[in-house]
Parts: structure tokens; sequence; C-alpha cells
């Protein structure tokens, strides 16, 4: 399976959605009205983030990306002005193979070249993927009913 990495670009945006879906899959009703709000205006903003595609069909398979939100709209993972939140989604036919983790780890040495302090991530306590991010240095900052809110100090 040949993979290509790439930054996501304004008119990923569709794809985007795909992605959110998976990623917000476990969030119950924050869902629907979070969806605009990951997504609107993608890179018009601070926005950084990466796609990875299946090489010979252009399919893409993964996603992680980060967005800035302010304190009167701010996302569920939102712990300040400046701490930005990750989203990050692999199709499940694909997952448990390194492919998410890849993903995170890419944008989080991003994320410190671009000279941010912290990232922000927000995982519901049932979703198994809370193990890869505590491994990967998260940690639990708040709980916000069935939602665990970490922070990687970077
Ligand atoms: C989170 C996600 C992107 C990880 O992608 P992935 O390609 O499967 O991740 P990897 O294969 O790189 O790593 C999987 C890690 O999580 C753990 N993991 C993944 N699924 C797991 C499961 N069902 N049970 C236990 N551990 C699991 C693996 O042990 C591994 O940890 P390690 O690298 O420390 O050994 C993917 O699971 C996903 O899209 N989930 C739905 C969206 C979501 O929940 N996003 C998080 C909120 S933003």
């Amino acid at each position: 399976m040949e993979l290509v990495f790439r930054t996501i670009k304004p008119a990923d945006a569709p794809v985007l959605k795909e992605f959110l879906e998976l990623a917000m899959e476990f969030y119950g009703n924050e869902r629907e009205q979070m969806m605009d709000h990951y997504l609107a205006d993608w890179g018009k903003r601070v926005d950084i983030g990466f796609i990875v595609l299946l090489k010979k069909e252009k399919k893409p398979i993964g996603a992680v990306w980060f967005r800035q939100f302010t304190q009167d709209r701010p996302g569920l993972a939102f712990l300040d002005e400046k701490t930005p939140e990750l989203i990050a989604a692999v199709s499940p036919e694909y997952r448990n193979q390194g492919i998410g983790r890849y993903l995170i780890t890419r944008l989080v040495n991003q994320a410190r070249m671009e000279g941010f302090q912290s990232l922000s991530v927000a995982v519901h306590k049932d979703n198994p993927v809370l193990g890869l991010y505590e491994r990967l240095s998260f940690q639990v900052e708040r709980e916000d009913g069935s939602l665990k809110v970490l922070r990687l100090t970077l």
C-alpha cells in the first residue's frame, strides 16, 4: 500500500467533512452544531493540517488538522485562544496501522515549529484512542460530561 502525505488545501474541504464525521462519531448531541464550526472557511485562518491518500487511487484515507477558536465561539476542546484544537480521523478499514499516530505526530511537530505552546483535543471517555493521546503525552485538563479534554504542552 503506497501512501501520499500532503498538506490540506482549501479544495479539500468536502473531504474534511467526511473525516470530521468520523472524528465525531462518539460525540452525540454536540455533533451537528459543531460540524460547521470545525470546517467553515478552511484556509482563511491559521489552519494547518495533513491528509493521507492511497497513491494509486488518490483516495483520501485519513486527515488531521487543527483550528483556533475564540472565547465567544469555543470548540469542544477549548482551553484558550492561543491553543488550537486538534481533529484526527482515519477511515475505519485503514486504522491500527500507524497512520493516525503518524499524522498526529506530524501535526504536533508542525505546531511546535510554528511556535504554538500547546494543543488540545476532545475525546469521548469510551474512545479507545484516549490511550494513544496519553502515550503521546497529552494530559487530561478537564472532563465535560462524557468528553475528556486533553492538552499537549509543546
Ligand atoms: C484516532 C484515529 C485517527 C487513530 O488512527 P489509527 O490509524 O487507527 O491510529 P494508529 O494505528 O496510528 O494508532 C492506533 C493507536 O491507538 C490504539 N488503538 C486504536 N484503536 C484502538 C482500539 N480499538 N482499541 C485499543 N487501542 C486502539 C493502538 O493501540 C495504537 O496505539 P500505539 O500506537 O500507542 O500502539 C482513528 O482511530 C480514528 O479515526 N478514530 C475515529 C475518530 C476519532 O475518534 N478521533 C479522535 C478524536 S479527534
